[in-house]
């Protein structure tokens, strides 16, 4: 079976976790995504391990599907490799910190010269323009300065951030988008184009519905928030309200543990027969329920009525019994929850693989599924694994080329000292 992106050869410099969920779903749709690392490595290889000398799982996850190259950047043999790369490849990624790809001598308009066809993108903190350009990020300053973070939490209490990467994956995603798009353009035009993506831009474009009420607030109070927000002029923080049309809460149930609820979304046309299940013909007949206006009048009565009759149910049973009344709603589910759970597992969301350093071990699998273009996960790389080979096979550098290069310091942080640097095309 073909794969969606066969064909695509992409030189993939960006670390942490931003760029790497980007080029990890770039290969599993059938990239060949070559991970171009300093001699150290990304620095998440070593951070928070817990197999000593193995890679981390904070590498192993993000990183599958790939090769790895060294190449010190900062060498004059190891820039030679990477200027011979980018004639070979069509895209180019990095997620280095402000000013870091111009330093190192190969801005977007260098990179355009040496290859007019390839396509350069680069995920900022905060963009190339503006007052906050020269700042680093990482994924909770994203979530800070998009607005995710003063968005959730209780009023009075401080503003979290979300357990979901969204300043980072979040990000990695609109950036992958960026770079199919930049790619269709260029399969058009024969020409690459520059892509930018900040972190901070894609937490606002996922904060979207946030500036929605932001606007909505400036006019009264908003009936749907189980908040005060009158007098307000900004989102507020709104608990687990839901954020839409219609209202929802999380619930709990059964036995009472810290994820023992259930997400429940009281659909407006779905009422009559969530109130008959609850309290039977009385409740549904209840003037203060009647409409959805009346509800958001008395949520917090009818969130009581509902959590009372859960406390009798497990969060499983409550699921169950709700969607046979067609009621939308899911259980809060935990991590341990998820790994063992049969939909996930069928769904290959959680995949095992094996490691030569650390053995078997869990990555959440790739969640498009292309009907011609199965996404099989392989393992992460070890550093510089694919060294040679990509040498050989990309850039056709023959054995004593490979030596002659390694040598010069291409690959290793300080070069080695026995021998004096042998420039290729010399
Ligand atoms: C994530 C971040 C904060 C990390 O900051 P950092 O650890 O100081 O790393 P930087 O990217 O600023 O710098 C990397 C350094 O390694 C060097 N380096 C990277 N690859 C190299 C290579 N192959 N060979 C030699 N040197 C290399 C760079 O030249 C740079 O050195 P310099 O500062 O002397 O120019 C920063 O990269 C950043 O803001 N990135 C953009 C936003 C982002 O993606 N954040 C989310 C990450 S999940």
């Amino acid at each position: 079976m073909s794969k969606a992106l066969e064909g695509f050869r992409i030189l993939d410099m960006t670390h942490v976790q931003a760029g790497p969920t980007a080029s990890q779903i770039m290969a599993w749709l059938g990239a060949d995504v070559i991970k171009l690392e300093p001699p150290t490595g990304d620095v998440t290889r070593g951070q928070l391990r817990d197999v000593p000398n193995a890679d981390s799982l904070y590498f192993t996850m993000l990183n599958c599907n790939k090769r790895s190259i060294t190449v010190n950047m900062k060498n004059a043999a190891g820039k030679e490799v990477f200027i011979e790369l980018v004639k070979k490849c069509d895209v180019v990624m990095e997620n280095f910190g402000p000013g870091v790809i111009d330093r190192l001598g190969f801005p977007w308009e260098e990179v355009h010269r040496i290859n007019p066809r390839v396509v350069m993108a680069s995920i900022k903190g905060f963009g190339s323009s503006g007052p906050y350009a020269d700042f680093k990020a990482y994924e909770n300053v994203a979530q800070a300065m998009g607005g995710a973070m003063s968005t959730t939490g209780v009023p009075g209490g401080p503003p979290f951030v979300t357990g979901a990467q969204i300043g980072d994956t979040g990000t990695g995603l609109h950036f992958v988008i960026g770079i199919l798009a930049a790619l269709h353009h260029r399969n058009r035009t024969g020409r690459g184009q520059y892509v930018e993506v900040a972190m901070m831009d894609s937490v606002m474009n996922l904060c979207r519905v946030k500036f929605r009420d932001h606007q909505r607030i400036q006019r009264g109070p908003l009936g749907e928030y189980s908040v005060p927000t009158e007098g307000l002029d900004y989102a507020p923080r709104a608990g687990n309200d839901s954020g839409g049309g219609q209202l929802g809460n999380a619930i709990r149930c059964k036995p009472g543990g810290p994820n023992d609820y259930l997400y429940i979304v009281v659909q407006e046309h779905v009422w009559e027969a969530l109130a008959n299940r609850i309290a039977g013909e009385a409740l549904v007949k209840n003037a203060k329920f009647a409409t959805i206006g009346e509800r958001r009048r008395h949520q917090d009565e009818m969130w009581a009525l509902i959590n009372d009759f859960a406390g009798n149910y497990t969060k499983q049973e409550l699921m169950k019994m709700l969607n046979d009344l067609n009621v939308p709603c899911g259980p809060i589910m935990s991590t341990r929850d998820l790994v063992n759970d049969e939909h996930v597992r069928l769904r290959e969301m959680i995949v095992e693989l094996d490691h030569p350093q650390r053995g078997k071990w869990l990555n959440v699998g790739c969640p498009i599924k292309l009907s011609d273009s199965a996404a099989d996960i392989e393992r992460s790389p070890l550093l510089g694994e694919h060294t040679d080979e990509i040498l050989r096979e990309v850039l056709g550098y023959t054995d004593a080329q490979v030596a002659a290069m390694r040598q010069a310091g291409a690959f290793s942080k300080e070069p080695p000292k026995i021998a004096e640097y042998h420039p290729l095309r010399a």
